[in-house]
């Protein structure tokens, strides 16, 4: 399946820019970046909320019709401009004899990215504090029983808000989590970010599916999949509609400019049609697997799934209190959710690091590092500030970020605003701005499976994405 690994090093290095040294680390970081908080947290807790089966059902097709579409959008932009990815979306306008300013669509991403990575590595490092919780725990309640034995429920919930109200803790827990990013990112594409995916995303592959394996014995696993699987189209209503939209939208890593920029370091034989379909599918499965590892744990707990982001730092810990081994079971899930949030945030910090590289000529550690300290900033003023305290935040007047703490204004105002522009722009852009010639070069795709792509490219993506951002600003619009 991953043929070819010297033509495509050769390739990259001929273009005199680092890169991946084989297709499939290609394939593997950008799995990484797209497997992440995202699949394990957020995936299970909307499918949740929203009724499960009319979810997962509508997800899926947004995934194939919008998604991977966009996802192949994307990666032909910055295969095209070898670059970072402004100066990739800049090339392409360039030669398609458009404005250069379509690479606003790029910066937006830039921008989101360096957002995003500002409050992922808060949520990363109470995912670490939680492998030390479950670590702990197996030393003072041993190995085989259930995970916090002799504490009442309502100690086990309140693990999560008193970690989030422990403000010191957060911020450090949160600049460990960063510096682990940074890492990998400041040794570079080939020697950082791809030995990092290389290795620990078939470990995460291997705790996935041996977690959910161990969980399905738990005696849950029909319920849970008819939960996940059975169609009532009843459920199916706008706002689930708009839920499964966005969580794709998200679980892809679009509108953020990570996937223009890992594709800027693609070699020119890679068929970028075949690895985009391997993503989309693999992020899938990802998320629906990770709700088959969740929910039987949780039901047969006799808990209830709908708790929405508390599913995972509430629920979850509180299942594991009836599930043999619990403890290490728990130790064990949350390793699984650290490495796949780290080699997204690892993704989230090279956007803007690989713009800052070619934008000022800094050296890859000076820049990655200062990317950082900026996101450190960022992320512990995200750490400090509650819901509680958003009186006093800047953005207050505006409704739809009325009594938000900065956290959640930050995560308003990127997967509601900024990710759906620049992916609205990125479709326009490819599908009706850029030269055909240019475009129909990089995709890979026969000239039957390029039409249905550019269809849904032109009409499809755009239309449904402008549904969105529409819902995002007007929240009360179709009630
Ligand atoms: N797709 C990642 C997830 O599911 C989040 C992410 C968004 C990563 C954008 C990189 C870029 O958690």
């Amino acid at each position: 399946m991953f043929g070819g690994r010297c033509l495509v090093a050769l390739e990259t290095a001929g273009s005199g820019r680092e890169g991946w040294s084989s297709r499939s680390a290609f394939v593997l970081a950008a799995i990484g970046s797209a497997v992440g908080l995202g699949n394990l947290w957020r995936f299970p807790a909307e499918a949740g909320a929203n009724g499960g089966g009319a979810f997962v059902l509508f997800y899926i097709f947004c995934v194939v019709l919008i998604g991977l579409p966009l996802l192949l959008s994307e990666t032909l932009i910055g295969r095209h401009g070898q670059s970072s990815a402004p100066e990739s979306a800049r090339r392409l306008a360039r030669e398609s004899g458009a404005s250069r300013h379509w690479s606003i669509l790029a910066s937006l991403g830039v921008l989101s990215a360096f957002l995003i990575v500002s409050f992922y590595c808060v949520v990363g490092g109470w995912v670490l504090h939680y492998v030390w919780i479950f670590t702990s725990d197996l030393f003072q309640t041993g190995l085989s029983g259930g995970a916090f034995q002799g504490r009442d429920p309502a100690q086990i919930e309140a693990l999560w808000p008193n970690l989030a109200g422990n403000g010191g803790l957060t911020v450090a827990l949160d600049a460990l989590f960063l510096g682990i990013t940074l890492f990998f990112v400041a040794r570079g594409v080939s020697s950082g970010i791809e030995v990092m995916a290389v290795w620990l995303m078939p470990a995460f592959f291997v705790l996935l599916i041996a977690i959910t394996v161990y969980g399905a014995f738990g005696g849950a696993f029909h319920e849970s999949m008819a939960f996940l699987f059975s169609f009532e189209p009843h459920k199916l209503t706008g706002s689930v509609m708009l839920a499964a939209l966005g969580q794709a939208f998200f679980s892809l890593s679009l509108g953020v400019a990570g996937m223009i920029t890992y594709g800027g370091y693609v070699g020119r034989k890679v068929n970028l049609a075949t690895t985009s379909v391997i993503i989309a599918a693999a992020d899938t499965f990802v998320a629906l697997v990770a709700g088959l590892c969740i929910f039987p744990i949780v039901f047969a707990a006799g808990l209830g799934v709908n708790a929405g982001p508390a599913l995972m730092f509430q629920t979850l810990p509180h299942a594991f209190q009836s599930m043999p081994f619990g403890s290490l079971v728990g130790i064990f899930f949350f390793l699984m959710v650290g490495v796949a949030a780290l080699t997204s945030s690892v993704a989230l910090l090279e956007v803007p690091t690989s713009w800052l590289m070619e934008k000022t000529g800094l050296r890859r550690v000076p820049a990655s590092c200062t990317i950082a300290l900026g996101a450190m900033i960022l992320g512990a003023l995200s750490a400090l500030s509650t819901n509680e305290l958003a009186e006093f935040y800047p953005l207050n007047f505006i409704p739809l970020f009325e009594g938000q703490g900065v956290f959640d204004v930050l995560d308003g105002l990127t997967s509601k605003l900024f990710m759906p522009i620049a992916a609205i722009m990125t479709s326009v852009f490819v599908g009706w701005v850029s030269d055909r010639r240019l475009v129909n070069a990089e995709t890979g795709l026969s000239p039957t499976l390029q039409g249905i792509w550019r269809f849904l490219v032109c009409w499809l993506c755009p239309l449904t994405l402008f549904g969105i951002l529409a819902v995002g600003i007007f929240p009360n619009l179709f009630i």
